[in-house]
Protein backbone atom coordinates (compact mmCIF):
# COMPACT_ATOMS: atom_id res chain seq x y z
CA UNK A 1 0.00 0.00 0.00
CA UNK A 2 1.81 3.23 -0.93
CA UNK A 3 0.25 6.25 1.15
CA UNK A 4 -0.69 5.67 4.58
CA UNK A 5 -3.50 8.77 4.81
CA UNK A 6 -7.00 8.44 5.64
CA UNK A 7 -8.20 6.00 2.56
CA UNK A 8 -4.92 4.16 1.91
CA UNK A 9 -4.76 3.55 6.13
CA UNK A 10 -7.94 2.44 5.82
CA UNK A 11 -7.48 -0.08 2.83
CA UNK A 12 -4.15 -1.81 4.39
CA UNK A 13 -6.14 -2.24 7.92
CA UNK A 14 -9.36 -3.94 5.53
CA UNK A 15 -6.83 -6.43 4.12
CA UNK A 16 -4.68 -7.13 6.95
CA UNK A 17 -7.69 -8.10 8.93
CA UNK A 18 -8.78 -10.18 6.13
CA UNK A 19 -6.04 -12.19 6.59
CA UNK A 20 -3.38 -10.67 3.61
CA UNK A 21 -0.11 -9.62 4.81
CA UNK A 22 0.22 -6.24 3.77
CA UNK A 23 2.93 -3.68 4.14
CA UNK A 24 2.30 0.03 3.61
CA UNK A 25 4.70 2.71 2.96
CA UNK A 26 4.50 6.57 3.19
CA UNK A 27 7.40 8.93 2.85
CA UNK A 28 5.82 10.75 6.39
CA UNK A 29 7.53 9.28 8.63
CA UNK A 30 5.63 10.20 10.88
CA UNK A 31 2.60 8.25 9.40
CA UNK A 32 4.87 5.29 8.71
CA UNK A 33 5.44 5.41 12.19
CA UNK A 34 2.14 5.66 13.77
CA UNK A 35 1.00 2.85 11.56
CA UNK A 36 3.70 0.37 12.24
CA UNK A 37 2.51 0.90 15.53
CA UNK A 38 -1.08 0.21 15.18
CA UNK A 39 -1.69 4.06 15.81
CA UNK A 40 -4.12 6.04 13.56
CA UNK A 41 -2.08 8.16 11.74
CA UNK A 42 -4.20 11.53 11.63
CA UNK A 43 -6.16 12.96 14.43
CA UNK A 44 -9.84 11.97 13.25
CA UNK A 45 -12.19 10.58 15.66
CA UNK A 46 -12.92 6.56 13.52
CA UNK A 47 -13.64 4.08 16.51
CA UNK A 48 -13.94 1.21 13.73
CA UNK A 49 -11.06 2.16 12.07
CA UNK A 50 -8.83 2.70 15.29
CA UNK A 51 -9.82 -1.00 16.91
CA UNK A 52 -9.24 -2.98 13.73
CA UNK A 53 -5.75 -1.34 13.14
CA UNK A 54 -5.06 -2.48 16.66
CA UNK A 55 -5.93 -5.58 16.10
CA UNK A 56 -4.18 -5.80 12.37
CA UNK A 57 -1.11 -4.61 14.44
CA UNK A 58 -1.70 -7.33 16.84
CA UNK A 59 -2.00 -10.32 13.96
CA UNK A 60 1.53 -9.15 12.59
CA UNK A 61 0.07 -8.76 9.14
CA UNK A 62 0.26 -5.51 9.03
CA UNK A 63 3.66 -3.35 8.77
CA UNK A 64 4.65 -0.05 7.75
CA UNK A 65 7.88 1.78 6.51
CA UNK A 66 9.10 4.80 4.83
CA UNK A 67 11.01 2.83 1.95
CA UNK A 68 9.19 1.73 -1.31
CA UNK A 69 11.98 -1.19 -1.03
CA UNK A 70 10.06 -2.64 0.95
CA UNK A 71 7.48 -3.24 -1.74
CA UNK A 72 9.97 -5.00 -4.11
CA UNK A 73 8.10 -8.64 -3.47
CA UNK A 74 4.56 -7.42 -3.42
CA UNK A 75 2.43 -9.52 -5.83
CA UNK A 76 -0.43 -6.37 -5.27
CA UNK A 77 0.53 -2.93 -5.23
CA UNK A 78 -2.09 -0.27 -4.34
CA UNK A 79 -1.49 3.28 -4.80
CA UNK A 80 -3.71 5.69 -2.57
CA UNK A 81 -1.02 8.99 -2.69
CA UNK A 82 -3.25 12.88 -2.53
CA UNK A 83 -4.05 13.49 -6.41
CA UNK A 84 -5.22 17.66 -5.37
CA UNK A 85 -5.05 19.33 -8.86
CA UNK A 86 -5.01 17.82 -12.02
CA UNK A 87 -3.30 17.29 -14.38
CA UNK A 88 -0.26 18.10 -12.26
CA UNK A 89 -0.54 15.21 -9.77
CA UNK A 90 3.53 15.84 -8.26
CA UNK A 91 2.68 12.58 -5.27
CA UNK A 92 1.21 10.54 -7.88
CA UNK A 93 3.97 10.95 -10.39
CA UNK A 94 6.36 10.80 -8.15
CA UNK A 95 4.96 7.54 -6.64
CA UNK A 96 4.49 5.92 -10.14
CA UNK A 97 8.43 6.37 -10.85
CA UNK A 98 9.12 5.38 -7.26
CA UNK A 99 7.39 2.22 -8.10
CA UNK A 100 8.28 1.11 -11.70
CA UNK A 101 11.65 1.13 -9.93
CA UNK A 102 11.12 -1.90 -7.39
CA UNK A 103 8.24 -3.60 -9.00
CA UNK A 104 8.03 -7.13 -9.42
CA UNK A 105 7.19 -8.81 -12.75
CA UNK A 106 3.81 -10.03 -12.47
CA UNK A 107 2.64 -7.68 -10.26
CA UNK A 108 -1.09 -6.18 -10.38
CA UNK A 109 -0.87 -2.27 -9.61
CA UNK A 110 -3.80 -0.82 -8.28
CA UNK A 111 -4.48 3.21 -8.26
CA UNK A 112 -7.21 4.22 -5.96
CA UNK A 113 -6.29 7.42 -5.79
CA UNK A 114 -9.38 9.42 -7.64
CA UNK A 115 -7.73 10.84 -11.08
CA UNK A 116 -8.93 12.97 -13.79
CA UNK A 117 -10.23 10.65 -16.30
CA UNK A 118 -7.30 9.64 -19.03
CA UNK A 119 -4.77 9.68 -16.11
CA UNK A 120 -4.21 6.39 -15.96
CA UNK A 121 -3.68 5.65 -20.05
CA UNK A 122 -1.79 9.34 -20.41
CA UNK A 123 0.15 9.45 -16.54
CA UNK A 124 0.45 6.22 -14.53
CA UNK A 125 1.22 3.82 -17.41
CA UNK A 126 3.62 5.54 -19.31
CA UNK A 127 5.73 6.26 -15.94
CA UNK A 128 5.53 3.25 -14.60
CA UNK A 129 6.29 1.31 -17.90
CA UNK A 130 9.47 4.07 -17.95
CA UNK A 131 10.89 3.27 -14.91
CA UNK A 132 10.53 -0.29 -15.12
CA UNK A 133 10.94 -1.14 -18.34
CA UNK A 134 7.78 -3.59 -18.13
CA UNK A 135 5.03 -3.40 -20.59
CA UNK A 136 1.33 -3.20 -18.91
CA UNK A 137 -0.59 -6.26 -19.70
CA UNK A 138 2.44 -8.35 -20.42
CA UNK A 139 4.61 -7.89 -17.46
CA UNK A 140 2.72 -6.29 -15.14
CA UNK A 141 -1.56 -5.67 -14.85
CA UNK A 142 -2.71 -2.14 -13.93
CA UNK A 143 -5.83 -1.33 -12.60
CA UNK A 144 -8.09 1.69 -11.30
CA UNK A 145 -10.61 1.23 -8.66
CA UNK A 146 -11.00 4.69 -6.91
CA UNK A 147 -12.21 5.17 -2.98
CA UNK A 148 -15.65 5.70 -2.24
CA UNK A 149 -15.06 6.24 1.79
CA UNK A 150 -16.68 9.09 3.95
CA UNK A 151 -14.32 10.28 6.95
CA UNK A 152 -16.28 9.52 9.85
CA UNK A 153 -16.62 5.76 8.77
CA UNK A 154 -14.33 4.71 6.76
CA UNK A 155 -13.99 0.98 7.23
CA UNK A 156 -17.63 0.55 7.36
CA UNK A 157 -17.65 2.82 3.71
CA UNK A 158 -14.62 0.57 2.42
CA UNK A 159 -16.76 -2.68 3.41
CA UNK A 160 -20.26 -1.08 2.14
CA UNK A 161 -19.84 0.74 -1.16
CA UNK A 162 -20.11 -0.68 -4.08
CA UNK A 163 -16.86 -0.36 -6.33
CA UNK A 164 -15.91 -0.16 -10.04
CA UNK A 165 -12.49 -2.04 -10.95
CA UNK A 166 -11.59 -0.69 -14.31
CA UNK A 167 -8.56 -1.84 -16.51
CA UNK A 168 -8.06 -4.86 -18.57
CA UNK A 169 -10.30 -8.28 -18.40
CA UNK A 170 -7.13 -10.24 -17.18
CA UNK A 171 -6.74 -7.46 -14.47
CA UNK A 172 -10.07 -6.83 -13.50
CA UNK A 173 -10.79 -10.39 -12.87
CA UNK A 174 -7.73 -10.44 -10.30
CA UNK A 175 -9.14 -7.07 -8.81
CA UNK A 176 -12.63 -8.63 -8.53
CA UNK A 177 -10.70 -11.71 -6.78
CA UNK A 178 -8.97 -9.18 -4.45
CA UNK A 179 -11.72 -6.95 -3.31
CA UNK A 180 -13.96 -9.52 -2.78
CA UNK A 181 -11.99 -10.69 0.20
CA UNK A 182 -12.89 -7.27 1.92
CA UNK A 183 -15.86 -5.51 0.03
CA UNK A 184 -19.42 -6.49 0.57
CA UNK A 185 -20.94 -4.18 -2.20
CA UNK A 186 -21.38 -5.31 -5.63
CA UNK A 187 -17.71 -5.33 -7.90
CA UNK A 188 -18.34 -3.92 -11.48
CA UNK A 189 -15.86 -4.51 -13.98
CA UNK A 190 -15.19 -1.90 -16.64
CA UNK A 191 -12.26 -0.09 -19.00
CA UNK A 192 -9.84 2.62 -17.07
CA UNK A 193 -11.55 6.00 -18.20
CA UNK A 194 -14.76 4.37 -17.20
CA UNK A 195 -14.20 4.18 -13.98
CA UNK A 196 -12.42 7.19 -13.96
CA UNK A 197 -15.40 8.96 -15.06
CA UNK A 198 -17.66 7.29 -12.66
CA UNK A 199 -15.84 8.43 -9.54
CA UNK A 200 -15.37 12.23 -11.00
CA UNK A 201 -18.59 12.56 -12.18
CA UNK A 202 -20.27 11.22 -8.62
CA UNK A 203 -19.04 14.09 -6.76
CA UNK A 204 -19.32 16.39 -9.57
CA UNK A 205 -22.86 15.41 -9.92
CA UNK A 206 -23.32 16.20 -6.43
CA UNK A 207 -21.16 19.73 -6.65
CA UNK A 208 -23.70 20.98 -8.95
CA UNK A 209 -27.18 19.86 -7.84
CA UNK A 210 -25.95 21.63 -4.43
CA UNK A 211 -25.28 24.65 -6.68
CA UNK A 212 -28.39 24.39 -7.96
CA UNK A 213 -29.87 24.61 -4.40
CA UNK A 214 -27.73 27.68 -3.49
CA UNK A 215 -28.68 29.36 -6.42
CA UNK A 216 -32.31 28.81 -6.02
CA UNK A 217 -31.91 29.93 -2.55
CA UNK A 218 -30.45 32.94 -3.54
CA UNK A 219 -32.93 33.72 -5.88
CA UNK A 220 -35.73 32.85 -3.18
CA UNK A 221 -34.05 35.47 -0.95
CA UNK A 222 -34.36 38.20 -3.84
CA UNK A 223 -37.93 37.86 -4.73
CA UNK A 224 -38.97 37.42 -1.04
CA UNK A 225 -39.94 33.76 -1.65
CA UNK A 226 -39.37 30.63 0.53
CA UNK A 227 -37.13 28.05 -0.87
CA UNK A 228 -38.43 25.05 1.16
CA UNK A 229 -42.30 25.81 -0.35
CA UNK A 230 -40.70 26.69 -3.77
CA UNK A 231 -38.76 23.42 -3.56
CA UNK A 232 -41.85 21.53 -2.02
CA UNK A 233 -44.00 22.92 -5.12
CA UNK A 234 -40.85 22.10 -7.85
CA UNK A 235 -40.94 18.23 -6.31
CA UNK A 236 -45.04 17.74 -7.20
CA UNK A 237 -43.49 17.22 -10.74
CA UNK A 238 -42.68 13.38 -9.68
CA UNK A 239 -39.22 13.03 -11.29
CA UNK A 240 -37.70 16.50 -9.73
CA UNK A 241 -35.47 16.04 -6.78
CA UNK A 242 -33.79 19.99 -5.42
CA UNK A 243 -31.03 19.19 -2.86
CA UNK A 244 -30.25 21.51 0.01
CA UNK A 245 -29.30 24.73 0.14
CA UNK A 246 -26.92 25.96 2.72
CA UNK A 247 -23.79 27.39 3.52
CA UNK A 248 -21.29 26.00 0.89
CA UNK A 249 -19.66 22.34 0.37
CA UNK A 250 -16.91 21.38 2.15
CA UNK A 251 -14.91 17.69 2.71
CA UNK A 252 -12.00 16.55 1.27
CA UNK A 253 -13.17 15.34 -2.14
CA UNK A 254 -16.37 17.70 -3.16
CA UNK A 255 -14.60 20.69 -3.92
CA UNK A 256 -11.84 19.16 -5.48
CA UNK A 257 -13.39 15.94 -7.50
CA UNK A 258 -15.16 18.62 -9.67
CA UNK A 259 -12.18 20.05 -11.10
CA UNK A 260 -10.50 16.25 -11.82
CA UNK A 261 -13.53 15.96 -14.13
CA UNK A 262 -13.77 19.64 -15.72
CA UNK A 263 -9.90 18.47 -16.88
CA UNK A 264 -11.29 16.02 -18.78
CA UNK A 265 -13.84 18.47 -20.32
CA UNK A 266 -13.58 20.25 -23.96
CA UNK A 267 -11.94 23.30 -22.77
CA UNK A 268 -13.55 25.47 -25.93
CA UNK A 269 -17.08 24.48 -24.24
CA UNK A 270 -19.30 25.59 -22.01
CA UNK A 271 -18.59 23.72 -18.32
CA UNK A 272 -20.69 23.66 -15.18
CA UNK A 273 -18.01 23.10 -13.29
CA UNK A 274 -16.41 26.67 -12.47
CA UNK A 275 -19.99 28.33 -12.28
CA UNK A 276 -20.96 25.29 -9.71
CA UNK A 277 -17.72 26.10 -8.07
CA UNK A 278 -18.34 30.08 -7.46
CA UNK A 279 -21.73 29.81 -6.32
CA UNK A 280 -20.57 27.18 -3.51
CA UNK A 281 -17.64 29.16 -2.76
CA UNK A 282 -19.54 32.23 -2.67
CA UNK A 283 -21.95 30.62 -0.03
CA UNK A 284 -19.99 31.72 3.10
CA UNK A 285 -19.74 35.03 2.14
CA UNK A 286 -23.17 35.16 1.83
CA UNK A 287 -23.66 33.68 5.18
CA UNK A 288 -21.46 36.00 6.94
CA UNK A 289 -23.73 39.03 4.68
CA UNK A 290 -26.83 37.69 6.56
CA UNK A 291 -24.88 37.71 9.80
CA UNK A 292 -24.00 41.75 9.48
CA UNK A 293 -27.04 42.45 8.07
CA UNK A 294 -29.19 41.27 10.91
CA UNK A 295 -26.74 42.31 13.50
CA UNK A 296 -27.28 45.99 11.51
CA UNK A 297 -31.15 45.65 12.25
CA UNK A 298 -30.50 44.95 15.72
CA UNK A 299 -27.87 47.97 15.78
CA UNK A 300 -25.05 46.06 16.62
CA UNK A 301 -22.02 46.43 14.50
CA UNK A 302 -19.96 43.43 13.11
CA UNK A 303 -16.46 44.66 14.05
CA UNK A 304 -16.41 44.01 17.66
CA UNK A 305 -19.65 41.86 17.64
CA UNK A 306 -19.61 38.82 19.65
CA UNK A 307 -21.02 35.51 17.41
CA UNK A 308 -21.48 31.83 18.16
CA UNK A 309 -21.26 29.53 14.95
CA UNK A 310 -23.04 26.39 15.40
CA UNK A 311 -21.72 23.44 13.35
CA UNK A 312 -18.04 23.14 12.19
CA UNK A 313 -18.26 19.67 10.41
CA UNK A 314 -18.50 18.96 6.61
CA UNK A 315 -21.68 17.51 7.14
CA UNK A 316 -24.65 16.94 10.24
CA UNK A 317 -22.92 13.80 12.46
CA UNK A 318 -19.76 14.00 10.96
CA UNK A 319 -16.36 14.43 12.89
CA UNK A 320 -14.76 15.86 9.60
CA UNK A 321 -13.97 19.38 10.00
CA UNK A 322 -11.11 19.72 7.20
CA UNK A 323 -12.16 22.49 4.09
CA UNK A 324 -15.46 23.27 5.57
CA UNK A 325 -17.65 26.05 4.80
CA UNK A 326 -17.84 27.00 8.38
CA UNK A 327 -14.07 27.40 8.99
CA UNK A 328 -14.25 29.87 5.94
CA UNK A 329 -17.25 31.80 7.80
CA UNK A 330 -15.17 31.57 10.74
CA UNK A 331 -12.03 33.36 9.22
CA UNK A 332 -14.19 35.95 7.37
CA UNK A 333 -15.98 36.85 10.77
CA UNK A 334 -12.68 36.85 12.48
CA UNK A 335 -11.03 39.49 9.96
CA UNK A 336 -13.75 41.69 10.27
CA UNK A 337 -13.26 42.00 13.96
CA UNK A 338 -15.58 39.65 15.41
CA UNK A 339 -15.15 37.96 18.45
CA UNK A 340 -15.80 34.22 17.00
CA UNK A 341 -17.17 31.44 19.03
CA UNK A 342 -17.45 28.15 17.22
CA UNK A 343 -18.96 24.97 18.51
CA UNK A 344 -19.41 21.73 17.17
CA UNK A 345 -20.94 18.73 19.27
CA UNK A 346 -19.45 15.83 17.14
CA UNK A 347 -15.96 17.99 16.25
CA UNK A 348 -13.46 17.30 19.68
CA UNK A 349 -11.63 20.36 18.58
CA UNK A 350 -14.89 22.16 19.25
CA UNK A 351 -17.05 20.04 21.22
CA UNK A 352 -17.05 22.99 24.53
CA UNK A 353 -20.06 23.63 26.07
CA UNK A 354 -22.80 24.83 23.86
CA UNK A 355 -25.08 26.98 26.70
CA UNK A 356 -21.68 28.69 27.50
CA UNK A 357 -20.96 29.14 23.54
CA UNK A 358 -24.40 30.42 23.57
CA UNK A 359 -24.21 32.90 26.59
CA UNK A 360 -24.31 36.43 26.05
CA UNK A 361 -23.24 36.27 22.33
CA UNK A 362 -24.80 38.80 20.05
CA UNK A 363 -25.99 36.53 17.38
CA UNK A 364 -26.18 32.32 17.17
CA UNK A 365 -25.58 31.33 13.20
CA UNK A 366 -26.61 27.82 12.43
CA UNK A 367 -24.00 26.07 9.88
CA UNK A 368 -24.59 22.53 10.21
CA UNK A 369 -28.10 20.75 11.19
CA UNK A 370 -26.61 18.19 13.71
CA UNK A 371 -29.09 16.60 16.04
CA UNK A 372 -28.33 18.69 18.62
CA UNK A 373 -28.96 21.97 17.33
CA UNK A 374 -32.27 20.70 15.15
CA UNK A 375 -33.71 19.42 18.48
CA UNK A 376 -33.62 23.51 19.92
CA UNK A 377 -36.59 25.83 19.90
CA UNK A 378 -35.82 29.36 18.69
CA UNK A 379 -36.97 30.24 22.32
CA UNK A 380 -33.55 28.09 23.63
CA UNK A 381 -31.84 29.47 20.84
CA UNK A 382 -32.68 33.80 21.99
CA UNK A 383 -32.73 32.90 25.83
CA UNK A 384 -29.05 32.67 26.39
CA UNK A 385 -27.72 35.71 23.27
CA UNK A 386 -27.22 39.12 24.44
CA UNK A 387 -28.72 40.87 21.24
CA UNK A 388 -31.21 38.76 19.69
CA UNK A 389 -30.34 37.31 16.89
CA UNK A 390 -30.47 34.12 14.28
CA UNK A 391 -28.88 33.32 11.34
CA UNK A 392 -29.74 29.97 10.15
CA UNK A 393 -27.49 28.49 6.95
CA UNK A 394 -29.32 25.29 7.22
CA UNK A 395 -33.46 26.10 6.67
CA UNK A 396 -33.79 24.65 10.02
CA UNK A 397 -35.97 27.25 12.24
CA UNK A 398 -39.09 28.65 10.84
CA UNK A 399 -38.57 32.31 10.07
CA UNK A 400 -41.50 33.48 11.81
CA UNK A 401 -41.36 31.15 14.89
CA UNK A 402 -38.02 32.66 15.46
CA UNK A 403 -39.51 36.01 15.06
CA UNK A 404 -42.51 35.11 17.85
CA UNK A 405 -39.31 34.50 19.77
CA UNK A 406 -38.20 38.08 19.96
CA UNK A 407 -34.93 37.32 17.69
CA UNK A 408 -34.21 39.14 14.66
CA UNK A 409 -33.74 36.12 11.86
CA UNK A 410 -32.00 35.65 8.29
CA UNK A 411 -32.01 32.62 6.79
CA UNK A 412 -30.68 30.89 3.36
CA UNK A 413 -33.46 30.92 1.11
CA UNK A 414 -35.63 32.47 3.23
CA UNK A 415 -36.65 35.70 1.50
CA UNK A 416 -38.85 38.22 3.45
N1 LIG B 1 -10.14 11.37 2.41
C1 LIG B 1 -11.25 10.87 1.89
O1 LIG B 1 -12.29 10.87 2.55
C2 LIG B 1 -11.27 10.27 0.49
C3 LIG B 1 -12.42 9.59 0.05
C4 LIG B 1 -12.43 9.01 -1.21
C5 LIG B 1 -11.31 9.14 -2.04
N2 LIG B 1 -10.22 9.83 -1.60
C6 LIG B 1 -9.07 9.93 -2.51
O2 LIG B 1 -8.04 9.05 -2.03
C7 LIG B 1 -6.75 9.62 -2.31
C8 LIG B 1 -5.96 9.73 -1.02
O3 LIG B 1 -6.68 10.57 -0.14
P1 LIG B 1 -6.30 10.67 1.41
O4 LIG B 1 -7.36 11.47 2.04
O5 LIG B 1 -5.96 9.34 1.95
O6 LIG B 1 -4.95 11.56 1.29
P2 LIG B 1 -3.94 11.90 2.44
O7 LIG B 1 -3.33 13.20 2.06
O8 LIG B 1 -4.58 11.73 3.77
O9 LIG B 1 -2.83 10.73 2.30
C9 LIG B 1 -1.98 10.57 1.22
C10 LIG B 1 -0.66 10.00 1.76
O10 LIG B 1 0.19 9.66 0.68
C11 LIG B 1 1.52 9.91 1.08
N3 LIG B 1 2.39 9.97 -0.10
C12 LIG B 1 2.41 10.92 -1.07
N4 LIG B 1 3.34 10.61 -2.00
C13 LIG B 1 3.91 9.44 -1.62
C14 LIG B 1 4.93 8.62 -2.16
N5 LIG B 1 5.55 8.93 -3.30
N6 LIG B 1 5.26 7.50 -1.49
C15 LIG B 1 4.65 7.18 -0.34
N7 LIG B 1 3.67 7.93 0.22
C16 LIG B 1 3.31 9.04 -0.40
C17 LIG B 1 1.41 11.22 1.83
O11 LIG B 1 2.53 11.42 2.69
C18 LIG B 1 0.10 11.01 2.61
O12 LIG B 1 0.34 10.44 3.91
C19 LIG B 1 -7.01 10.94 -3.01
O13 LIG B 1 -7.01 10.72 -4.39
C20 LIG B 1 -8.43 11.30 -2.55
O14 LIG B 1 -9.08 12.13 -3.49
C21 LIG B 1 -10.17 10.40 -0.36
Amino acid sequence: MLGLGHVGTTVAVAFACAGLRVHGVDHDASRALAVAAGRLPFDDEEPELTRALADAHASGRLTASTSLDDVRDAGVVLVCVETPTAPAFEALRACCTQLGAVLRRGALVIVEATVAPGTMGAVVRPLIEAASGYTEGVDFLLGHCAERVMPGRLLANLRRMPRVCGGSPAATRRMVALYRAVVEGELDETDWVTAELTKTAENTHRDVAIAFANQLALACERAGADFLAVRALVEKIGDRRVLEAGAGVGGQCMPKDPWLFHAACDPSTPSLVPAARAINEAMPDHVVALVEEALGEAKVALDGARVALLGMSYKPGSAEARRTPSLVVRDRLLSRGVEVRAHDPCVAAFRGDLATVLEGADAAVLLVAHDAYVRLSPADLARPLRSKVLVDARLVFDPAGARAAGLVFRGVGRGR
